[in-house]
């Protein structure tokens, strides 16, 4: 059997974020703002890994430790297809943990065959609560009612305790933290609140509208006390709080004013197979020709990357050696 790699700075590969399609119905400002990133900027479906080629690679980082996949985008609800996808990578030895992050929009329609297929857990986008800021934020194409019908698409198909993410940004939607925390406050639901992050190239990031964590803590703790709890597994991305008063918890994804490369065990590959070990990385490394050799050619390969890795840019941000050009957010999915 492969040896299990660490990486320079002793990490292990223990999560992989998967990207099924760079293509997005939506043209959120942080990520793909439409000025930017016209109609068809995407790969063509042929440059796409295909699932025969998807599985074989996922098997092969399973055969290093990975155990945690979760599948992102782009937009992965737009790939077709991708109920049949999903239960061929729930098959697979070692995937325990099999998740995907979505913009919610196409969900209503997809949730319960993702649940029939053997999706555990899903963690929807949602960045405002009312409907002409969420559309604004989604580049004008997003409507609310959408994701509210994916919502209770998602509960009723068994979906039990969903994590829902928002992006911060002062000025812009920060007035919509406390409506979102009231409304999933007394539910299963978990809220994250993400510090909005320098990702990609394209987003004209500026520190000014990051609104860090702990300020947003303070707001929340101020109307329903909260207590910290402990991360429920090491490097775990969001730090956990419970209402005191017992009705569920909030999590803050706090990347910018509190790095936590230390404990990162990610590694990404966009939708045409390229590995990126941060996801921040410049450039990807192609796996795509290894593919069609087997899953035991990818596992070589990828360990023998993963033994050099030792990126860990969000320590470095603004340092000369952390102001390199980076892969942009759409494709490797956060
Ligand atoms: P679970 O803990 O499994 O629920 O998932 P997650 O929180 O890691 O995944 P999700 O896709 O919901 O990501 C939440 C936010 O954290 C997104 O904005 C991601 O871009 C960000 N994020 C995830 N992993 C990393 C990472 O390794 N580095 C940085 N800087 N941000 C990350
Ligand atoms: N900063 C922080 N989070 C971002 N996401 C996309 N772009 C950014 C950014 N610039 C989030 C999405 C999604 C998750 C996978 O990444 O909103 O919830
Ligand atoms: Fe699409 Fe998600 Fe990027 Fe928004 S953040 S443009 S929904 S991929
Ligand atoms: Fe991992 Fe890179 Fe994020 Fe640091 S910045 S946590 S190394 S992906």
């Amino acid at each position: 059997p492969q040896a299990l790699p660490l990486d320079r700075l002793g990490r292990p590969l223990r999560d992989l974020r998967l990207s099924v399609i760079e293509a997005c119905n939506y043209r959120c400002g942080y990520c793909m703002p439409a000025d930017r990133i016209p109609e068809g900027h995407g790969l063509d479906a042929a440059s796409r890994l295909s699932f025969d080629e998807i599985e074989v690679l996922v098997r092969g980082f399973a055969r290093l430790g990975m155990h945690k996949l979760r599948i992102t985008g782009g937009e992965p609800l737009l790939r077709k297809g991708l109920p049949e996808l999903v239960a061929r990578l729930a098959k697979v030895p070692g995937v325990d943990d099999l998740a995907l992050t979505t913009n919610g929009s196409l969900l209503a329609a997809l949730a319960r065959p993702l649940r029939d297929a053997g999706l555990h857990r899903l963690t929807i986008s949602l960045d405002a609560l009312e409907p002409a800021v969420f559309r604004e934020l989604s580049g004008g194409r997003g409507e609310l009612a959408d994701v509210e019908a994916g919502i209770a698409a998602a509960e009723a198909a068994g979906f039990d305790r969903l994590k829902f993410n928002c992006v911060v940004q002062r000025g812009v939607n920060d007035d919509q933290v406390l409506p979102l925390v009231e409304r999933f406050r007394g539910t299963p639901h978990v809220v994250r609140f993400i510090e909005y992050m320098d990702v990609g190239t394209c987003n004209g990031w500026d520190r000014s509208r990051v609104v860090p964590s702990v300020q947003l803590r303070d707001r929340i703790d101020a109307r329903w006390p909260l207590r910290a709890l402990d991360a429920r597994y090491r490097g775990e991305v969001a730090s956990r709080y419970a209402f005191e008063d017992g009705s569920g918890e909030v999590g803050f994804v706090s990347s910018v004013s509190e790095p936590f490369c230390g404990d990162c065990h990610r590694a990404r590959v966009s939708a045409d197979g390229r590995l990126y070990t941060c996801l921040f990385a410049g450039d990807g490394h192609d796996l795509r020709p290894l593919l069609r050799h087997g899953e035991l050619a990818v596992a070589d390969r990828v360990a023998g990357l993963w033994d050099g890795r030792e990126d860990r840019y969000s320590e470095l941000r603004g340092s000369a050696a952390g102001s390199r050009r980076h892969v942009e957010m759409f494709l490797v999915g956060g």
